[in-house]
């Protein structure tokens, strides 16, 4: 990824104009090559538009998860060391875990497009080309396996606030790893861990946001785009998106690593869809009926079921 154009990308703005001459003069380089950069990004999806005597000013990033704004944010990062971007590959997740053995970095793999994406319980998640945000992060956490409940609590938080602050929709949690838009589910994330002898050398979770109005994913009833959601007259700022997530993982993730879940409590309490209402609840043994009555400090769903008994559910497909 040219160094050059994430610079440039860094120097254009929606407001301003800046001349070509003004960026090759505070980069250092010559004209020539401020305009071929101009010119990649612009294939890149970028709209930049250039004025006679004003010069070039960005009306709107692309419509996906652009690699020259994405390595931008990555090297700001204190969480991730690097990035692996791909048009297009089977799944993300199963890139993170091929490429594991191979260092001992922290890092995002981000897709355009997945062939195979893969939900929890080994369902399909359908990832059209440039119509969603495809990720997986991989985080190495010196803790305890038996803390990814609580791991999953805090980058519910995160992605669900993202998703409000980019968009300005408001999104609920259906515990334990559903995103939610009126009563449909715009996001899921699965949480996979590679550990020895109990404690964790990997987590590797993999985030899948329906953005965009798809007819694949249109299909599937209990299913809804953020674009959906949001309404026509927002702009889909992906590059936006990114940067907020970003920013609220970093957030989330070191408030996990040092705080208890009762600082958050409250948080997810009010942001979850599942309290005062009648849920299906799937677990391994069986399913059954019941309302939820709290969520421990742990992270398990207490429920009430319908014979009456109180039981602590731990992993679980919960319908409403
Ligand atoms: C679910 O709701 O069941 C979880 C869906 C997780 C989908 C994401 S998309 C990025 C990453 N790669 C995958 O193959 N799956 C996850």
């Amino acid at each position: 990824m040219s160094n050059l154009k994430k610079e440039i990308l860094s120097l254009l703005d929606r407001e301003r104009f800046i001349s070509g001459q003004n960026i090759a003069d505070m980069l250092g380089v010559s004209r020539t090559s401020v305009w071929k950069s101009i010119k990649a990004l612009k294939e890149e999806g970028y709209s930049i538009e250039s004025v006679t005597n004003k010069g070039y000013h960005l009306k709107n990033p692309p419509a996906y998860v652009n690699p020259t704004a994405l390595s931008m944010l990555i090297s700001q990062s204190s969480l991730f060391d690097r990035v692996e971007y791909f048009n297009t590959t089977p799944s993300t997740q199963k890139e993170a875990f091929s490429m594991l053995p191979e260092s001992n970095d922290t890092f995002v793999v981000v897709a355009e497009e997945q062939t195979e994406g893969r939900g929890r319980f080994d369902r399909h998640w359908d990832s059209p080309g440039r119509r969603g945000v495809y990720i997986s992060l991989v985080l190495r956490p010196d803790i305890p396996i038996s803390d990814i409940i609580r791991f999953n609590l805090f980058i519910s938080l995160a992605i669900a606030e993202s998703i409000d602050e980019a968009f300005g929709v408001e999104t609920g949690i259906k515990w334990p790893n559903d995103i939610y838009i009126h009563g449909k589910k715009v996001c899921g994330f699965l949480t996979e861990v590679v550990s020895e002898s109990g404690v964790i050398n990997a987590i590797v979770c993999g985030i899948g946001i329906n953005i965009f109005k798809d007819d694949t994913v249109g299909k599937i009833p209990t299913a809804i785009s953020v674009e959906e959601a949001a309404g026509s007259h927002v702009y889909m700022d992906l590059d936006l998106f990114m940067k907020t997530f970003m920013g609220n993982i970093e957030v989330y993730y070191n408030r996990f690593l040092n705080e208890p879940f009762s600082r958050i409590r409250q948080d997810w309490i009010e942001k979850s869809v599942i309290f005062g209402r009648q849920l299906r609840i799937t677990e391994s043994g069986g399913t059954f009926h019941g309302r939820a009555l709290d969520i421990t400090e742990a992270g398990f769903l207490e429920v009430l079921d319908d014979d009456g008994n109180i039981r602590k559910v731990i992993s679980a497909d919960v319908e409403l």
